[in-house]
């Protein structure tokens, strides 16, 4: 696994790129385009966080039935918070004052549940009888490199790893959308 810091660069690296095309944009086009890709991150986070996908794994930790009752009532109330961001945003796009087409939200929001299931599968299932999500995982992040929309620093990371390293990497996740926010902002400050 990556050093946190290596991988934070990488994510932030990332999503400095989606920022920097915002940047070159008219000012009166850039709010909908940000709240899009806060849409997609943000319904990434609620999918990958989804209690049915790390159920099995939360089952498994090798604690306390108290500390593991703590760590999933944690993750759930998580979910609940991301996917409560991610209606706000839908919410906030669909009644700006020039709207999106509604199929062109959604279709955004459907590759951030892509990408969360492709998360949430990678980080918590090593059984060999899941093969065709196996497939369908691997086939999702091949496709994601080759559109540039998965960075090779994360997609390293879209492996079966600890629940600690999962932890660490949503981290790393939180710290990068945190910085990314506030450059957005930034970009609001110069209208
Ligand atoms: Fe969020």
């Amino acid at each position: 696994m990556a050093d946190s810091g290596d991988l934070l660069a990488t994510l932030l690296a990332d999503t400095e790129r989606e920022i920097d095309a915002i940047a070159s944009l008219p000012a009166h086009k850039r709010f909908a385009r940000m709240v899009l890709l806060s849409l997609e991150r943000e319904q990434v986070a609620a999918v990958a966080y989804s209690e049915e996908l790390v159920a099995s794994r939360l089952a498994a930790l090798p604690v306390d039935p108290e500390v593991k009752e703590l760590v999933s009532r944690v993750v759930k109330w998580t979910q609940r918070d991301e996917a409560l961001h991610a209606q706000y945003m839908r919410g906030v796009l669909l009644q700006a004052g020039e709207p999106l087409p509604i199929g062109f939200v959604l279709a955004r929001q459907a590759v951030g549940t892509v990408s969360g299931w492709v998360s949430a599968i990678s980080h918590h299932d090593d059984s060999e009888r899941w093969g065709i999500r196996r497939a369908s995982v691997k086939a999702a992040i091949a496709a994601g490199k080759a559109i540039g929309r998965v960075p090779d620093g994360l997609a390293d990371e879209l492996t079966y790893r600890s629940f600690r390293q999962f932890c660490e990497l949503s981290v790393a996740l939180e710290e990068s959308a945190v910085l990314s926010y506030e450059r957005m902002l930034g970009l609001l400050d110069d209208d």
